[in-house]
């Protein structure tokens, strides 16, 4: 399973990408404006050291105008990834996307017939949004596994990035279920190396250790 790092943050994506976890980035509105910075600067930074797929989100809820904002993103870099909003105007930009060659990964997915359009339609990939149905009380991975259901069906290549992810458990299910990738927030991504038995384990051996040599 590939993993993402979900963030706009360039120092998080740094120490992620130090720690050899980083396969892509994604963001959005809200984590752009979370970094206090110039939307093109940021993703160009990025672009400068992340060898994968990056997600950068239109703002335009026209087709027409997420196709116009999308070509400008395109042009930053190779691995920009047009991200546009699971919506029919949504769906009109992503066809045109496909067409011209273009990555397009189609966000804020609830539930899987959604997926299924977003595949027909040409996305490149989808991002079911598990927290948020999660918060409201849907459990978020089982439409997920739906989405990996479908797909498999019917041999569609379109590649299904679990997001909104808020725990290691949403990692392993996604792993689980055969998820391609999973996009984590940086906190969750340090969560997944650490387990108390092994700083228990680590102190033991030194204790040993230790007393061997007194
Ligand atoms: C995905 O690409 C989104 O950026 C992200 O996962 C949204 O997560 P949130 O529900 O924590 O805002």
């Amino acid at each position: 399973m590939k993993f993402f790092i979900d963030t706009a943050e360039v120092a998080e994506i740094r120490a992620a990408h130090e720690l050899g976890l980083v396969d892509g980035v994604t963001t959005n509105p809200s984590l752009i404006a979370k970094s206090g910075r110039d939307f093109t600067e940021v993703i160009t930074e990025i672009a400068g050291f992340v060898d994968g797929p990056i997600s950068a989100e239109v703002i335009a809820l026209d087709a027409e105008g997420m196709i116009k904002e999308g070509k400008e993103l395109a042009k930053i870099h190779q691995n920009i990834v047009i991200k546009v909003p699971m919506t029919t105007e949504g769906l009109k930009a992503t066809k045109e996307f496909s067409r011209l060659g273009i990555n397009i990964n189609v966000t804020l997915i609830f539930s899987p017939l959604q997926a299924l359009l977003a595949a027909k339609a040409g996305a490149t990939y989808v991002s079911p949004f598990v927290g948020r149905l999660d918060d409201v009380g849907h459990e978020g991975m089982e439409g997920v596994e739906q989405i990996r259901t479908i797909y498999d069906n019917y041999g569609y290549d379109t590649q299904i990035i679990v997001a909104s992810v808020r725990s290691p458990l949403h990692v392993l299910h996604a792993g689980l279920i055969g998820a391609d990738i999973c996009t984590i927030p940086f906190a969750v991504m340090k969560q997944l190396a650490h387990h108390p038995l092994t700083d228990v384990g680590i102190e033991k051996f030194l204790a040993d250790w230790n007393k061997a040599k007194a």
